[in-house]
């Protein structure tokens, strides 16, 4: 990434998680264009982020066509399955070429409550690989965090820096999103592709860890002497 170009992140859905997604990347300089079905939970979700971010612009895009084209990163932070499908299908060729962050677990809201569901495909993460066109880079990040720990500027700021561990579906697509991952002050580390889906959804292994900073989250060090490593993606 450029160091002399303000990066932009395209953020689809700012509900409670993706709005802290949001604030952790705008308050470390990185301009956010929103996109929400529904504009006023767009601007709701803009006035939160506009205090706390630092250097970034917090734009309000007006369709998916213009959220699509503030940025090649695209953060999906809608609930799982048919909003995700609604997106996805509507998107269409804007999806191009573009990086696509799934931060989804397979949570289900119904009247009766939450609901943890185990998708046919394994996987929230391979649900959706399902719905996506090949020439997309699928990343996924932030569904084994809880909303409070992506909210935390101590953590975000910690010493040893926090994990932020990440699946990629390909080398290219790791290089290509690491370095928008790291403007967060949190240290990615490639965990490896969608397959692996799981680990990084709820219940899954990088949901059942804790450490100094707290629940789900461990700092580099702990991270190392208990998975070792960061593995290297296949070329
Ligand atoms: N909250 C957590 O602690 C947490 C932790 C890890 C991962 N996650 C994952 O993060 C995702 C979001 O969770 P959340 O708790 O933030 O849910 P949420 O508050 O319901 O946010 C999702 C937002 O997406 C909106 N949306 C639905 N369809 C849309 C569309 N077609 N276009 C644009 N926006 C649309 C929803 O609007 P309406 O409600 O008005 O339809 C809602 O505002 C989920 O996949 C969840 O599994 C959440």
């Amino acid at each position: 990434m450029s160091t002399t170009q303000t990066p932009t992140l395209t953020l689809i859905g700012p509900g409670r998680h993706g709005t802290a997604i949001a604030g952790l990347f705008a308050s470390h300089g990185v301009n956010i264009s929103l996109f929400h079905y529904k504009p006023a939970k767009a601007e709701a979700a803009a006035r939160r982020l506009r205090p706390i971010a630092r250097n970034a612009r917090i734009d309000i895009a007006t369709s998916l066509e213009e959220a699509a084209q503030a940025s090649p990163f695209l953060a999906l932070t809608t609930l799982w399955g048919a909003p995700q499908q609604a997106v996805v299908s509507a998107l269409g060729d804007l999806l191009d070429g573009k990086i696509l962050i799934d931060v989804a677990n397979p949570l289900d809201v119904t009247p009766t409550g939450v609901q943890l569901r185990r998708p046919v495909e394994g996987s929230a993460g391979q649900y959706l690989a399902s719905l996506l066109p090949a020439n997309v880079g699928h990343v996924k990040a932030f569904s084994n965090l809880a909303t409070a720990a992506v909210a935390s500027s101590a953590i975000a700021e910690a010493s040893p820096k926090a994990v932020l561990p990440y699946l990629a579906d390909s080398a290219e697509t790791s290089a290509q999103v690491r370095p928008l991952l790291a403007q967060t002050g949190w240290q990615p580390r490639y965990v490896g592709t969608l397959r692996s889906a799981r680990d990084l959804e709820i219940t899954g292994t990088y949901n059942q860890v804790s450490g100094r900073l707290g629940r789900n989250v461990l700092d580099v060090d702990e991270f190392t002497a208990r998975f070792g490593p960061e593995q290297t993606p296949d070329a």
